[in-house]
């Protein structure tokens, strides 16, 4: 995680610092800190929580400097102080860092032992004194090099240096780092998205690379320090406007914006008048693949499980799903007739990347479900198939889950219409009850005192469960990891049936447990199910789909019904009101919905 931008300009540029930085904030916000060359000494200046925080600070609105590295840090090694806060400097460097460095205490002991003092608890401090003595001996290109050999884990870094007012290193291993290009002046970022707003014109380091950043020009280097040349990338020059309009968080408006992200997915891969899936160049014949492996971290994991009931149903192909980081490490099985389907909002998420990273290098098929396009998931991905939901402020995932599954969803029936699995008929009437989905989940958002009371139990609960069986098992994880990350309560999604193979001795009189039954295949054993729990003392907040039959079941807390549809797009409508449970108690708690604590939007550290 954490958050680098570099500028090396003819203008002062801490205040362009400080609003990179916080563009930067999503993907962490412990701590921030800018460092600047002014008259030939490095000042640092750094403070603990959000960059209002560094921004409010006297010092640094009176801060001079042309060239300047800022970071917006996730915590990885040492408490989130100002102490620990990036830049960190010696007298003659200071480095800003993305990543985790492994071999950090051997070199520290080691530079100990060279006279070095340390000042943080921070892994990246060990970054700075390799520099400063590979500094005594050699150039610094050189130096870099060295250094970078010395360290094993992953980085992304930005490094100025005392005697160099006109120089800006960058160097990349695992965590994504791009260059950008201006006017008489370039810069550093961890994505291009940091650079959108002084920039178009991108280059991204590949893994091993480095580069000297100058005013009028940047050189690139290899991981054997050779002189290289890099492509310059023109991005889209649009920038996004990010407001929060008349809602209180990014969140709410982003659960109202579900049915814009349907549309959108639904405009772009279905051509309404030939009821077909606009899906055509997908560089694999049928015949070549026979089996489908998604794999995700948290929610977007939780798509990959949701859209393994997809697949199984609409097509012949084996299906398996993995998280990011078990599969990086496992000993797989890699099939020539595989297809790898890397699904991620942010398209940087370091496990997720690394998958796709050993899948390549194994001669994988790739494909990407993504939301930034312009990501290293999507990049290195052969087959790219964007969610278009817009950018996702909020930290909990709400539209791009949404978006992902829709994908997912129309995925399946492409491939289910190719093998064959699938007729046109069939499709025909799913693709009619798919374009009916974003009308029924705007009604659905309608539903909001009931959830609103609700969340008043939840709040006051000890922990809480979320149950649901089949399509709606991966909904009941969503919706507890919603809960969780959000409110800060425990919260545990399970299938309804393996309650009693253990998880049934957690309940006890009063514990808030919702249970995802809608009127699909799986109904009546869910609902048995459900008085299990209300047998053992469980205050159940059902949530089923509106229908004539009334449910028959007795001792049921409360019941929110969603609208209805076919059983493979109910889990879409049950969603909602699971995002909304979550929003209202962490609301009602005061907590900071869209920046929980300890969590960041962009994970990029393994
Ligand atoms: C939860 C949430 C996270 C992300 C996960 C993967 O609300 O947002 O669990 O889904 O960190 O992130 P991406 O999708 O960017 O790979």
């Amino acid at each position: 995680m954490c958050g680098i931008i570099g500028i090396n300009s003819n203008k002062p540029v801490s205040a362009t610092i400080i609003n990179s930085l916080k563009k930067l904030e999503y993907r962490g916000y412990d701590s921030a800190g800018i460092a600047t060359l002014s008259s030939g000494l490095i000042n640092e200046i750094k403070s603990e929580g959000r960059v209002d925080n560094l921004e409010k600070n006297s010092l640094v609105q009176n801060m001079e400097g042309t060239i300047g590295i800022g970071h917006v840090r996730w915590a990885t090694h040492g408490s989130p102080n100002s102490i620990n806060a990036h830049p960190h400097s010696s007298q003659n460097v200071s480095v800003v860092h993305n990543g985790i460095i492994e071999n950090s205490t051997l070199l520290k002991n080691m530079l100990v032992k060279k006279g070095h003092k340390f000042k943080s608890q921070t892994d990246t401090e060990v970054i700075v004194h390799l520099i400063t003595e590979n500094l005594k001996k050699e150039n610094i290109v050189n130096s870099i090099k060295k250094t970078l050999k010395e360290l094993q884990g992953s980085f992304a870094l930005g490094i100025i240096f005392k005697d160099e007012p006109d120089l800006i290193v960058g160097a990349r291993r695992g965590s994504p780092l791009a260059v950008g290009y201006g006017p008489n002046e370039n810069y550093l970022g961890s994505d291009s998205y940091a650079l959108k707003s002084m920039t178009n014109k991108i280059t991204y380091l590949n893994d091993g690379e480095f580069c000297v950043i100058k005013k009028d020009h940047v050189e690139f280097f290899s991981e054997e320090g050779n002189k290289i040349n890099k492509k310059v990338l023109e991005l889209s020059n649009e920038e996004e406007k990010y407001d929060k309009g008349d809602y209180k968080h990014f969140m709410a408006k982003e659960i109202e914006e579900q049915p814009i992200t349907l549309k959108n997915g639904i405009k772009e891969y279905i051509d309404s008048v030939n009821d077909e899936i606009n899906i055509y160049n997908i560089p694999w014949k049928k015949n070549e693949i026979s089996s489908i492996i998604l794999i995700g971290c948290g929610t977007a994991y939780h798509s990959c499980l949701m859209a393994k009931y997809w697949f199984e149903e609409l097509t012949s192909l084996d299906v398996n799903v993995d998280i990011a980081s078990e599969f990086r490490y496992r000993k797989n099985r890699f099939k020539k007739d595989s297809l790898y389907v890397f699904v991620s909002q942010s398209g940087e998420t370091a496990d997720t990347y690394a998958a796709l990273d050993l899948c390549k290098k194994n001669d994988m098929k790739t494909c990407a479900v993504v939301n930034v396009i312009e990501s290293s998931i999507a990049r290195d991905s052969e087959f790219v198939l964007p969610i278009h939901c817009g950018t996702e402020i909020g930290v909990a995932s709400t539209k791009a889950f949404l978006g992902q599954i829709l994908i997912l969803y129309i995925l399946s029936l492409k491939l289910g219409v190719l093998r064959g699995d699938l007729e046109k008929k069939a499709l025909s009437l799913k693709l009619k009850h798919l374009k009916e989905l974003p009308k029924l989940v705007e009604q659905t958002l309608l539903t909001d005192n009931k959830i609103q009371n609700v969340s008043n139990t939840f709040n006051q609960a000890k922990g809480s469960m979320f149950l649901g069986r089949g399509f709606s098992y991966p909904i009941a994880l969503e919706g507890a990891l919603k809960l969780k990350e959000l409110s800060y309560i425990h919260a545990e999604g399970y299938p309804a049936g393996e309650m009693k193979h253990g998880p049934l001795a957690l309940i006890e009189e009063g514990m808030p447990v919702v249970v995802l039954a809608p009127r699909d295949d799986y109904y009546k054993k869910t609902i048995s199910n459900m008085q299990e729990v209300i047998a053992r003392g469980a205050k159940v907040l059902l949530i089923t789909n509106k229908s004539d039959d009334e449910v028959v079941s007795e001792n049921i807390w409360e019941t929110i019904e969603v609208e209805s549809t076919n059983q493979d797009l109910l889990p879409f409508l049950l969603t909602i009101p699971l995002q909304k449970l979550a929003y209202y108690s962490a609301l009602k708690k005061g907590y900071d919905i869209d920046k929980p604590r300890n969590l960041a939007k962009s994970v990029t550290v393994e």
